[in-house]
């Protein structure tokens, strides 16, 4: 199993406001087949509480900030994302969940898959034996 981490991306500062961007394969280990956002979350909201079997993700805070807690089956990790010049890699077969979102957070997440349903892992239980398989 891969490791969740922090990946920081290209900033380029200028006078006119930053760039930052990401390429696939070169600042995140996977080609991109889907982006999708997060946005206008209600204060106190929790998203995800779900892994995947396979998919892998990539989570920039593009405004704002929240928490992705993640859960290997053993240890819990905690990653407070405020900044949209790096972001958080998640490997498949992690529990994740996103929360303490501020007003106005805006999540940008890269996948390395298609949007497919039976991808997902909702029941933490099911989720501790699927790795010991
Ligand atoms: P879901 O992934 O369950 O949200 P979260 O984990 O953030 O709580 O997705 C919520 C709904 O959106 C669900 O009905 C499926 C749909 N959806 C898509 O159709 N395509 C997508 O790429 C994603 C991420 C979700």
């Amino acid at each position: 199993m891969g490791h969740s981490k922090i990946i920081d991306l290209p900033k380029i500062i200028d006078i006119r406001g930053n760039l930052s961007f990401i390429e696939q394969t070169r600042h995140i280990p996977f080609e991109i087949k889907r982006a999708y956002w997060i946005y206008d979350v209600p204060g106190g909201e929790v998203r995800g509480s779900h892994a995947y079997k396979f998919n892998e993700e990539f989570i920039v805070a593009l405004s704002g900030s929240f928490d992705v807690v993640l859960h290997d089956g053993e240890n819990e990790y905690r990653y407070h994302l405020n900044r949209s010049y790096y972001g958080l890699y998640i490997p498949k077969m992690m529990w994740r969940r996103i929360e303490n979102f501020s007003t106005n957070s805006f999540s940008l997440i890269l996948s390395s898959t298609s949007y497919n349903k039976s991808d997902y892992i909702r029941d933490f239980n099911a989720f501790k034996m699927n790795l010991n398989e």
